[in-house]
């Protein structure tokens, strides 16, 4: 269980149907109805996991008949048909929030003595409100480790029902479980929330699959329950696919800039989680909603301000996809879910934080304040929280070496995660691609040029460094003494200047491969290629010229947003400042390194703020960033990623 996983960048866009499997809240309360049936019900689409897998354990040792089959995702289930008689028994609840939070108060409407146990983390979640509400109604429970914690021993002969007030401020399990166990009480049960619930679309659902099951439940405005006393029927039920495990999918493709459609899930869903796509929409990913099923394309993702209390399973999934963001988003309405697997705020803002991400923890929720310029590989730990790997995990598809620590802890709710998302990684045919190119921006420093001359050569690729041409004309330039200032006389030297690009950078016939290096140069290049003029010029000849080479590498500062935004791969070199100006500083003569930084620090600045072409990372890019690897690596594994992008 402690296998750590790297997930390899896909740099380019990620497109497909996943195999996203069945919903979690819709197997466990099928499951547990259909146990409580009279009859044989017939689950199709269900997940088989381990939250699920405590459940089904758990109702066949109530005695529930179940006829398996995996390879078509469906269960047979011949229910107790309301004989809930038990001997002293201990179920393991496992690690499962639902299994535990349903059966507590189901158990207690039978006759017996049971225990309800569960992994040392499901011990750590609370149950204090649950157990207060049974309590009221005559219910005996024994703690037998901390207060209002598990294990709980549950001594039962039958419950009365009535009407109960209870609180779902803090999980909806409570009010779900007591639901689902109310038409085993004596009388049937009328719950009367106290507060506005969270996620409340979990309610909704809860009562949809009771109905479907032959439960009547009264829906008093929109706080009181009333259920009546009676007998679950069995019936035929198709699980949907699960909405919160659809989100990774949906976010894969807005923050790689591709196309997924996932089946299976509509508007009218009985998930809640599917909001999670309107949020994707909000901050700028296209979506196509279709009778049965639901597309994202990726595009370029804006920010705002989300309140995601009904769906706050997707929340670390937005948090991971605010990443790359152009701007704040802010994630509210959120604090319950500290008390969930983990301490999901604490735990995201400390993985993004590692990551380069500025993430700032509030009380309900958390801000990521995205410059995607500063993502970085980190060994992420996921506090054995599935949702903590599931959506760190997109990160690491734009952002080499993050590494996923006990990675098979997904097998909670999606032991398959890993596979499906391999499967869609996205692998371009150079041939029917536009161009081969493979693009290489990044600010000065970031290495750019070493990797990209490079990993040409191990890719046995022509090189192309843009850069270059920019300084051309600043050659031309200072060799007529033009001021730079003047934006229409360069223009027209970008026009009319000979300018030849190879092994030798040649200007109108003169050698110029050293000139252009120069420190006058390097200073006033800048404004060079912040001339509007310049580039309209500049950039067709760009294309042109890998266009008739068939491709190649391409370094520069807007070679993925600009020059070839189809390029099949895509990457944005970065370092540390610091960095950057140690290895400028190693390279010139006659300046001081705070020269050389200062110098860097105006230049990333002209570079990434001018109206035109600003240097910023292309969306979908590979983000690399090179502060602490040597040259050598960094080729290595962009070569790598290039191959296993074009050859598959
Ligand atoms: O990569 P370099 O330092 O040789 O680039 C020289 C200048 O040209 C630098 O100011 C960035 C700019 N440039 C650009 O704006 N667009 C490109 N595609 C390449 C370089």
């Amino acid at each position: 269980m402690t296998q750590a996983l790297v997930v390899r960048p896909v740099g380019g866009p990620m497109n497909g149907v996943p195999a996203v499997p069945g919903s979690k809240s819709q197997t466990n309360r099928a499951l547990l109805c259909a146990a409580l049936a009279e009859g044989t019900s017939r689950l199709s689409g269900v997940l088989f996991a381990d939250d699920t897998a405590a459940m089904l354990e758990a109702v066949m040792s109530l005695g529930c008949d179940v006829r398996i089959d995996r390879h078509n995702a469906s269960l047979e289930v011949t229910g107790i048909g309301g004989a809930l008689n038990f001997e002293e028994l201990t179920i393991d609840c496992r690690s499962s929030g639902t299994t535990s939070r349903f059966l507590l108060p189901v158990l207690l409407a039978g006759k017996g003595k049971v225990v309800l146990d569960g992994s040392e983390q499901l011990r750590s979640r609370p149950f204090g409100e649950q157990m207060q509400a049974l309590r009221s109604l005559g219910g005996t429970l024994n703690e037998l480790g901390g207060s209002d914690e598990l294990p709980i021993e549950i001594i039962a002969s039958g419950l009365e029902g009535g009407k109960i007030k209870i609180s779902a401020a803090n999980s909806s399990q409570f009010v779900s479980g007591l639901m689902l166990a109310a038409p085993l009480f004596e009388g049937g049960l009328t719950v009367e929330l106290t507060d506005t619930p969270v996620s409340r679309p979990y309610l909704d659902l809860t009562i949809e699959v009771m109905k479907k099951f032959g439960v009547v439940v009264e829906e008093d405005g929109d706080s009181v329950y009333r259920i009546t006393e009676g007998q679950y029927s069995s019936t035929d039920m198709m699980i949907e696919p699960d909405a919160s495990a659809a989100s990774y999918f949906f976010a894969a493709s807005a923050i790689t800039q591709g196309n997924i459609r996932v089946k299976g899930l509509h508007r009218n869903s009985w998930q809640g989680d599917i909001q999670f796509v309107d949020v994707l929409e909000e901050l700028g990913a296209q979506v196509t909603w279709g009778p049965d099923w639901i597309e994202v394309q990726g595009d370029r993702l804006s920010g705002g301000t989300f309140d995601l209390g009904n769906f706050s399973d997707t929340a670390q999934t937005l948090a991971a996809v605010a990443a790359f963001a152009e701007s704040e988003v802010e994630i509210k309405g959120i604090g319950f879910i500290r008390a969930k697997e983990t301490d999901r705020i604490r735990a995201i803002v400390t993985e993004l934080m590692k990551c380069g991400v500025e993430a700032i923890e509030m009380s309900d929720g958390l801000i990521i304040k995205p410059n995607t310029w500063r993502l970085t590989g980190a060994s992420i730990d996921t506090y054995d929280d599935h949702r903590m790997a599931m959506s760190m995990a997109l990160l690491g598809l734009r952002v080499p070496r993050i590494e996923i620590r006990n990675s098979a802890c997904v097998s909670k709710t999606f032991p398959d995660f890993f596979s499906v998302l391999e499967d869609l990684r996205p692998r371009a045919a150079p041939s029917t691609d536009v161009v081969g190119v493979a693009a290489i921006d990044g600010p000065a420093g970031s290495g750019k040029s070493t990797v990209a001359r490079a990993l040409a050569a191990e890719l046995n690729l022509p090189h192309f460094d843009t850069g270059a041409m920019y300084r051309a004309v600043a050659v031309a330039a200072f060799r007529q003494e033009l001021e730079f200032s003047d934006a229409s006389a360069i223009a027209e030297l970008a026009k009319t200047a000979e300018i030849s690009i190879g092994e030798k950078i040649i200007v109108d016939g003169v050698d110029a491969t050293d000139e252009i290096r120069s420190a006058e140069v390097s200073q006033l290049v800048s404004v060079v290629a912040a001339n509007r003029e310049v580039r309209r010029i500049l950039v067709p000849l760009q294309r042109q010229w890998a266009t008739e080479l068939g491709g190649g590498v391409m370094e520069g500062r807007d070679i993925g947003t600009q020059v070839f935004p189809d390029a099949v791969f895509k990457v944005f070199l970065t370092a540390d400042l610091p960095i950057r100006a140690e290895r400028r500083f190693r390279e010139t003569e006659g300046q001081t390194f705070e020269d050389v930084l200062k110098d860097l620090q105006r230049r990333d600045h002209v570079d990434s703020t001018r109206d035109d072409s600003p240097l910023e990372v292309a969306p979908g890019a590979v983000i690399f960033d090179t502060s602490n690897m040597a040259i050598e690596d960094v080729v290595g594994e962009l070569a790598e990623m290039f191959r296993s992008r074009v050859e598959g």
